[in-house]
């Protein structure tokens, strides 16, 4: 029996409400990489948390492939401990039975406070112990780490959830959103990568057999993420690579060109962008992310966006033009008045309309919405676009 400070999980952390849509993109991920396993149910933690038994295969899936996640951790210790000292106790304990190859004589490691709230010392503090804990328990095994903030081989981050604090490895020693396809600055706040990700999975996007439209598509994050994820690519633009790459067991894995695992799809995506700054980093973005061929850029209103160029291209490339999805996530009102972006949302209602048979996904933070954009909406799921409380809806067009 292992001590009980010793675990062993896969662990997503995503957005909360998304359990269900990142545990969806997993098992794709798994079916087509991992050929013959069966993954396992995960177990829930909390609203954005999920958890897989660890294998060093399906963790290299996870950490170049996931796209609705935003960290991708190896949970190695757990700790019932309520103060600092039988913290580090508990840890010491556990690292001097650790036998797993991430702890190697040499080693350099940081260690990052996560959700450390619930555990009544500060976060510094936790991790000053963690660092201790892993250094000394090291030591009795005869091995040497140490700390290096700037460029560590592991990432360590430490999380207190409910009565449990939990040391977990980084997979990809930073956030799985970072993708290295996004110049930044100026301009439209862009949508944080992994929720874009989740918009496309919450609309059920096919793009095997469907367009999908951003008609206010920003910087290009949804178009990007739902071309990239048709195809399964994976989530990093080199030179950006996940951290694991350097990290026994997983560095077998990774070391294996990171091929798409649906690289036969072909879908076909359209970004609108109404303002010309805005729309140009939208093409740089598209094209540092290597997807030019998939996602078509254009600028101007949406509503001089006519469905016909949208539907004879669907045609030429062999789709349904009855099928399709318009996605988006229009502005809020911070630079509208508020008359303008009713209208705004009455339009879009009434543009998307013009698509039949297709669905309608919009991601917005303003309770008028609804009313103006008109219709039921078959799906209303609050969705939290960083600090702003949203809804994503769902119509049928
Ligand atoms: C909230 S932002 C979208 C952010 C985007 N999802 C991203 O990740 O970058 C809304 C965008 O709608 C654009 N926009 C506003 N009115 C528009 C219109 N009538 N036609 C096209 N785009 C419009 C704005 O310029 C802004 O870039």
């Amino acid at each position: 029996m292992p001590p009980p400070a010793l675990v062993d999980h896969l662990a997503l952390a995503g957005v909360a409400g998304t359990n269900k849509v990142m545990a969806g993109e997993m098992s794709r991920l798994a079916g087509r990489a991992l050929k013959g396993f069966r993954l396992p149910e995960p177990q829930k933690v909390g609203l954005g948390g999920l958890r897989y038994p660890f294998r060093a295969d399906l963790a290299a899936v996870a950490v170049r492939y996931h796209r609705t996640a935003s960290r991708v951790l190896w949970d190695l210790y757990e700790s019932r401990a309520t103060r600092l000292e039988p913290l580090y106790d508990d840890l010491c304990d556990a690292v001097r039975q650790e036998t797993r190859p991430w702890l190697r004589d040499g080693a350099t490691f940081s260690v990052s406070p996560g959700a450390t709230r619930t555990f009544a010392a500060g976060g510094r503090q936790m991790v000053g112990v963690v660092k201790n804990a892993l250094i000394d328990g090291a030591a009795a095994r005869g091995m040497r780490l140490s700390v290096d903030a700037d460029a560590p081989d592991v990432f360590f981050v430490v999380n207190a959830h409910e009565d449990v604090v939990t040391v977990s490895i980084d997979l990809a020693g930073q956030a799985m959103n970072l993708r290295g396809y996004r110049t930044e600055g100026g301009g439209a706040a862009p949508l944080r990568e992994n929720l874009a990700a989740v918009l496309v999975m919450l609309a059920r996007h096919d793009g095997r057999a469907e367009v999908l439209v951003d008609p206010m598509a920003g910087s290009g994050t949804i178009a990007i993420e739902a071309a990239c994820m048709a195809q399964g690519r994976p989530v990093w633009v080199p030179p950006r690579a996940p951290a694991a790459t350097r990290l026994p067991p997983l560095d077998e894995a990774l070391r294996a060109p990171a091929e798409a695992l649906f690289g036969d799809t072909r879908p076909l995506v359209f970004a609108n962008e109404l303002d010309p700054a805005t729309h140009a980093r939208s093409r740089q973005n598209v094209a540092r992310a290597g997807v030019a061929d998939l996602v078509r850029t254009s600028r101007g209103d949406f509503r001089d966006l006519q469905p016909r160029v949208v539907l004879d291209a669907a045609r030429a490339r062999g789709f349904d033009p009855e099928r399709g999805l318009i996605l988006c996530n229009p502005p809020y009102g911070e630079r509208l008045e508020p008359r303008e972006l009713l209208r705004l949302y009455r339009d879009l209602g009434a543009w998307c309309r013009q698509f039949r048979g297709w669905r309608a996904g919009i991601l917005v933070a303003n309770p008028e919405f609804v009313t103006a954009f008109g219709g039921r909406p078959r799906i209303e799921k609050p969705l939290n676009n960083g600090p702003l409380r949203g809804y994503f809806y769902l119509y049928d067009a």
